[in-house]
């Protein structure tokens, strides 16, 4: 039980490394929108993964801020090998709406339409819903909206984890990242040191926990500390106190000497 969960965690901290080593966006976005830019900031893990399906007599292909084959095509509609492939949208007009659960990527000035839609470019649109168990999973057609004068869309659904995020709360934290390191050490430390102990020192009881001694010895250290620091009064007077526990344990002799004459001779 302990191993799969320890790789996870493992993941979880190189996944910020894997998206710097993936490279950068190809999406042309309004930089100087806050929102805009937070929201490519959370497509990160997706950039470059292409993404396919057929619906005859169709076969789709949308890239998430990588181009497909030129002129920034960032989807594209392919029908046979005899007519060349429709641009639908292009990555340097991409336009981005984010909310709580959800990313909407949008491709716009896509090849224009020939006998719909008022001859209008095409524009393509991935609506990107929170599933915090997959990277990307269940691409699909919504559909293809052109039997308007205007405004036309074609509508691609993905669910992922990177919609998951709240707002303006991307990745984890290096203070989180270094807490996870941590522990993850600790618990190798523990397991390994445990494992040695038992098995090849052959140690039983409290033993078997690794170093155990310099631990102990670490106990009493930061006990004298704090009694050195933390207390008001000179230790000679903490010493003259009479815990419950000596007089409980019955080593108390002067005790036992002035309780002698309560008793029946
Ligand atoms: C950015 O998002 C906030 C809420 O998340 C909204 O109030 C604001 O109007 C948005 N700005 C733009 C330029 O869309
Ligand atoms: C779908 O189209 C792409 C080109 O856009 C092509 O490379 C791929 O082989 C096609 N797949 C199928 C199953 O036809
Ligand atoms: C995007 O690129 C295409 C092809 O190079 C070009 O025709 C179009 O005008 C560009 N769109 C924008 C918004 O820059």
């Amino acid at each position: 039980m302990a191993f799969p969960g320890l790789f996870r965690l493992q993941l979880l901290y190189l996944s910020p490394l894997l998206v710097f080593c993936a490279g950068d966006s190809k999406c042309t976005v309004d930089m100087s929108s806050p929102n805009q830019t937070n929201a490519l900031k959370r497509l990160e893990p997706l950039f470059g993964r292409r993404f396919q399906k057929i619906f005859e007599p169709y076969n789709y292909t949308l890239a998430v801020c990588a181009e497909l084959g030129q002129d920034f095509a960032g989807a594209v509609q392919h029908e046979g090998r005899n007519t060349a492939d429709k641009v639908l949208g292009r990555l340097n007009d991409t336009h981005l709406i984010e909310g709580l659960n959800w990313i909407l990527l949008m491709y716009k000035s896509g090849d224009p339409y020939k006998s719909h839609c008022g001859n209008e470019h095409r524009k393509v649109m991935l609506m990107i819903s929170c599933d915090p168990y997959t990277l990307a999973s269940g691409f699909t057609l919504v559909r293809e909206e052109r039997q308007k004068n205007d405004d036309c869309f074609y509508l691609f659904e993905l669910s992922s984890s990177v919609a998951c995020n709240a707002v303006g709360k991307t990745g984890l934290s290096g203070g989180a990242i270094f807490l996870i390191l941590l522990l993850c050490f600790v618990a190798a430390y523990l397991l390994g040191g445990f494992v040695y102990q038992r098995f090849v020192v052959g140690a039983k009881g409290l033993e078997q926990i690794p170093n155990f001694l310099f631990w102990q010895n670490l106990g009493n250290i930061l006990a004298d500390g704090c009694d050195f620091v933390c207390r008001t009064k000179p230790r000679v007077e903490a010493a003259a106190y009479r815990g419950v526990g000596q007089d409980q344990l019955g080593d108390d002799e002067d005790e036992e000497e002035r309780d002698d004459h309560l008793l029946p001779m």
